[in-house]
């Protein structure tokens, strides 16, 4: 290497949604650091550190190569004084020291633990912490009240926490397109969240469900619910319904980041028999033989699930149903990631005076909306270039 190539600086543009972010990361020991902490500010609900160190984080995600000295960081955009400091320790110690203290923390272990049940978020997490709850077993113990959510998430705790495949996110999708087009030929299912940005494991799978024809997608969502239900593929559903009214909800109300689709937060039951072709039978007919458990085998049995465990496993599964006018708004908003989704909200609000939500983009000084069907469109009236979602990894 020339000296030249050593101090080679990186050019990045400041919102993430500028950038194109494939898988490909050539600093993933930098960002690791960086989303560990992002990750503990986020535990400890300061959200706006959390952000900085995402932005931080995404910012090195981007670069073309490994950064090997402090000087080709000259100019980066999103790079604090406490991320920079974070970055130093690691390329001159090999690891940084509040990192190393975060992670061996008690409190950051405890909440990692307890936030892994589905339902609990860092608000619970930290209560159940203060009453000196650090692990499953002591919460068992403890006789808190677990909702519907955090009891099946309890329950399925080591399946949950297990990352799902590409492979079983595509069975599972099999079945979604089952169950949607028994209940209404013509309605149609894309793939979204990480797995549509071309990750190959995920913490859940995302659906978006429309129908070509507005309107017909209208009560969808229970019918395929029921559907599931009756095969047996669902171990916990909570469905939400539409709340999202243009008039009163789209500009109105630009700095809420939930939509208001329906929507419906799922575990389903996957059975393991991976024969394809056959598979969707065959868990159809062991999804009736076997009902579902409800203990956990977190304590009991530990990882001994491939031979001589249950033959299914839980997955996470999201589902959306989105009416086709708001199809595009829907399926940008649900591709993520989370901090991609993020970034595009600000450039519209800061750059563009526009309000873009998962179901619309508003023009604030022109006081109206923006029609759009596709994503490339919406990136257009943003002024940005399209970006694939395989580059949104930000
Ligand atoms: N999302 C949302 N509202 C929620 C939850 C999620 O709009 N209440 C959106 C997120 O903004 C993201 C997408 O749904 O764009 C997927 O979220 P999630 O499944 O949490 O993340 P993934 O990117 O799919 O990553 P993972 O593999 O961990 O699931
Ligand atoms: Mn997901
Ligand atoms: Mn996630
Ligand atoms: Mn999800």
């Amino acid at each position: 290497q020339t000296d030249e190539a050593e101090t080679e600086t990186f050019s990045v543009p400041s919102y993430a949604c500028q950038r194109r972010t494939t898988l490909e990361n050539h600093n993933t020991v930098l960002t690791d650091a960086l989303s560990l902490l992002a990750e503990n500010a986020e535990l400890s609900e300061e959200e706006g550190r959390g952000v900085a160190f995402r932005r931080a984080a995404a910012v090195l995600k981007c670069l073309p190569k490994v950064v090997m000295d402090m000087t080709q960081l000259r100019g980066l955009p999103c790079l604090g004084e406490h991320s920079l400091s974070v970055i130093k320790d690691v390329l001159e110690n090999g690891a940084s020291s509040e990192v190393e203290a975060t992670k061996n923390s008690e409190r950051y272990k405890a909440l990692k633990i307890l936030t892994g049940i589905f339902g609990v978020g860092a608000k619970t997490a930290d209560r159940w912490f203060r009453d000196g709850i650090q692990t499953l077993h002591q919460l068992r113990d403890s006789g808190q009240t677990l909702n519907r959510a955090q009891q099946a998430g309890l329950d399925h705790y080591d399946d949950i926490n297990q990352s799902v495949t590409k492979a079983e996110a595509d069975i599972i999708s099999e079945i979604v397109e089952k169950a949607v087009v028994a209940v209404l030929p013509g309605a149609q299912i894309t793939l979204t969240g990480g797995f549509r940005r071309g990750k190959l494991t995920g913490h859940d799978v995302d659906f978006l469900i429309t129908h070509p024809e507005e309107g017909r997608e209208e009560g969808l969502m229970s019918k395929v619910v029921s559907w599931l239900e009756t095969q047996g593929f669902l171990l916990y559903q909570k469905t939400t319904r539409n709340s999202y009214l243009e008039a009163k909800d789209g500009p109105a109300r630009p700095a809420s980041n939930m939509d208001r689709f329906e929507r419906c937060l799922s575990i389903f039951r996957l059975s393991k028999e991976k024969k394809r072709g056959a598979e969707l039978t065959e868990t159809l007919t062991e999804n009736l033989k076997t009902p579902p458990s409800c203990s956990s085998s977190h304590v009991q049995q530990g990882g001994d699930r491939e031979e001589g465990g249950k033959p299914w496993r839980a997955v996470r599964v999201d589902l959306v149903v989105s009416p086709i006018s708001q199809f595009g708004f829907a399926l940008l908003g649900w591709t993520g990631s989370k901090l991609f989704e993020r970034e595009l909200r600000r450039w519209a609000g800061r750059e563009k005076s526009m309000s873009l939500s998962s179901h619309a983009l508003f023009h604030n000084k022109q006081s109206r909306y923006l029609r759009a069907t596709t994503e490339e469109e919406i990136f257009s009236y943003l002024g940005l270039e399209y970006v694939k979602p395989s580059e949104r990894n930000a």
